[in-house]
């Protein structure tokens, strides 16, 4: 089916550093082009409206006090969840561009707005904190608690992700997480994958658990694929990188399983920071990641 590029142009999430610029560097990169090499009709949304956030003031106005721009991030998850399922309602296949990760939270609760959905979470990191826990009230770092309404997110009817419950929930390739976090994944039905499982099963292995996981009883499979997933490395243009990650190799491997399993059912990039980036090549990983994760194959 067709894909409808959204850009959700956003950087208040993770401390202001420039992954607002993540939807130009990626259709600089050729995405469009990229899928159409795939044989995907492709459509450009354009980005969908984000407030500037030199003019808000990051406290939010009450509660969540550890949770910056949490206003911003429930203005802009309202129209990106909404683009989303309006997207899927024309049986087109969402790829959002980020942005922070926040955006996630949008992503997720269009996607799961008519269905039951599953989640794989290419990350470095769990992405499972809340404003209790999180150590640096980035919401980039809590938009899967938020999603499934885990902890002080609890009550915030906008972040849940209706058809989304935690065991259908699989992380992939984690390396760095916070001790209260790590401790709430431990704690709850999602299933996480490690950098160490990966060592130690390879990331076909890994990346078919997940897909079990994700797709078991669901409708289809949501990816949400933050570049910092990836080793350093082969992606520099991150604003938290990591150590240890997945290799260009598995990566792409991995997003040909997604698309082999025929379960995909939306898809977002993000975290990709073109100040930090060299030559735009983590852009360009993005949309080489894109087209496989839709179906592009070598022969
Ligand atoms: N765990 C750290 C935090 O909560 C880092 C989160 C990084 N998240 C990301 N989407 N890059 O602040
Ligand atoms: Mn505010
Ligand atoms: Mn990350
Ligand atoms: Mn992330």
């Amino acid at each position: 089916r067709p894909a409808r590029i959204i850009g959700a142009p956003t950087d208040y999430g993770a401390n202001r550093r420039g992954v607002d610029m993540g939807p130009s560097a990626i259709r600089y990169a050729g995405l469009a082009k990229q899928l159409e090499s795939a044989g995907i009709t492709v459509e450009d949304a354009g980005d969908l409206p984000v407030p500037l956030a030199d003019e808000r003031d990051p406290e939010p106005a009450s509660g969540l006090a550890n949770a910056k721009f949490i206003e911003e991030v429930e203005e802009v998850s309202t129209r990106i969840a909404d683009e989303v399922a309006a997207t899927l309602a024309d049986d087109t296949t969402p790829v959002v561009l980020g942005g922070d990760h926040s955006i996630a939270i949008g992503s997720m609760a269009g996607s799961a707005r008519d269905a039951e959905i599953g989640v794989i979470w290419f990350d470095a990191h769990g992405d499972f904190n809340t404003p209790t826990t999180s150590p640096s009230g980035n919401v980039h770092g809590m938009p899967l608690a938020a999603a499934l309404g885990i902890g002080d997110f609890e009550g915030v009817g906008w972040a849940n992700a209706r058809g989304l419950k935690e065991e259908n929930v699989a992380l992939v390739g984690l390396r760095d997480l916070d001790a209260a976090e790590k401790e709430a994944i431990r704690t709850s039905d999602v299933t996480a994958f490690t950098m160490s499982d990966v060592d130690e099963r390879g990331m076909t292995e890994v990346v078919d658990d997940a897909l079990a996981v994700a797709s078991d009883g669901t409708d289809g499979v949501h990816v949400s694929l933050d570049l910092d997933w990836l080793d350093p490395k082969e992606a520099p243009g991150v604003g938290t990188p990591v150590r240890g990650g997945a290799s260009y190799r598995e990566a792409h491997s991995a997003l040909e399983q997604v698309a082999s399993a025929g379960v995909l059912r939306s898809l977002e990039v993000v975290e990709v920071n073109p100040i930090l980036d060299q030559h735009n090549e983590t852009a360009e990983l993005a949309t080489e990641l894109a087209a496989s994760a839709l179906g592009k194959r070598i022969l």
